[in-house]
């Protein structure tokens, strides 16, 4: 694992989907809701295991999944097999993303609060731009800054513990709002135990929540019109931003 590296996408990516098992429902249905119809194109930008992405595959959709992970991709590999259907996946930087074709739509779901620089999401909106078709759609979800700084201003963790073939794996999250920087400050905690031997890795990082306005203002330098946000529930609570957007046809 390089320095730096998130535990939870690299090291620990064959336990992500044991760790995150929230239904993939709602976000297939605001996905879907913006296709125009069976056997759509879908780019997935920052698919992670492939839940959604193999999941529209099996809905009939021609979908392309891109990640930065090489282990996370493995897995949608594998899910992909399983699954008996086909989903094309790339390791790419959403930052510098060429693939020279674009889609009826592309979803973006939970990746946008990992950039933390204005020009690392200048950079990705801009790619995603150019990947949807002329009149095609954006989807993406994001953290809603206010409704996290509320939810974590004091502090608020969880802890989950999964059985896994070898033993059993414990995992911590604890998450500060930081007001000062409007960001979120996260500690993780891994923890393997096999046998009599036990792992322990941790992790700290942060992520940059964003505004309605924030939003609106980049989807609209990007190039993108129609622009429609609503408040949805994450994993932990009513604190993300759901924004649909059209590329001019
Ligand atoms: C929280 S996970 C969400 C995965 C998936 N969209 C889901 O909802 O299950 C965030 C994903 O974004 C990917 N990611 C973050 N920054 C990225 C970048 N600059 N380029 C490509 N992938 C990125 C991570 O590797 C990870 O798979």
């Amino acid at each position: 694992m390089a320095e730096g590296e998130r535990p939870f996408y690299h090291r620990f990516a064959w336990a992500y989907d044991l760790l995150v098992d929230d239904p993939v429902e709602p976000w297939l249905r605001a996905v879907e809701a913006a296709l125009p119809g069976p056997r759509a194109t879908v780019l997935d930008a920052g698919c992670g295991t492939g839940r959604h992405a193999v999941a529209l595959a099996v809905r009939g959709h021609v979908v392309t999944g891109v990640d930065a992970s090489r282990e996370l991709l493995d897995v949608a590999g594998d899910r992909a097999r399983r699954a008996a259907v086909a989903v094309h996946l790339v390791r790419a930087d959403l930052r510098t993303l060429d693939l020279a074709a674009t889609a009826d739509a592309v979803a973006c779901r939970g990746v946008l609060n990992d950039l933390l620089e204005d020009r690392d999401r200048a950079a990705v909106l801009g790619a995603l731009a150019r990947h949807v078709r002329q009149g095609g759609a954006l989807v993406l979800d994001v953290r809603d800054h206010d409704a996290t700084a509320r939810r974590y201003g004091a502090g608020t963790g969880s802890r989950r513990s999964v059985d896994v073939e070898s033993g059993r794996l414990t995992f911590a999250w604890r998450g500060r709002f930081d007001r000062r920087t409007g960001r979120l400050a996260v500690d993780e905690e891994h923890r393997l135990r096999e046998g009599d031997a036990e792992e322990v890795v941790r992790h700290a990082f942060a992520m940059r929540c964003w505004s309605p306005q924030e939003l609106r203002d980049r989807l609209d330098a990007a190039g993108f019109t129609a622009v429609a946000l609503r408040p949805a529930t994450g994993r932990r609570g009513a604190d993300r931003i759901v924004a649909t957007a059209r590329r001019p046809g």
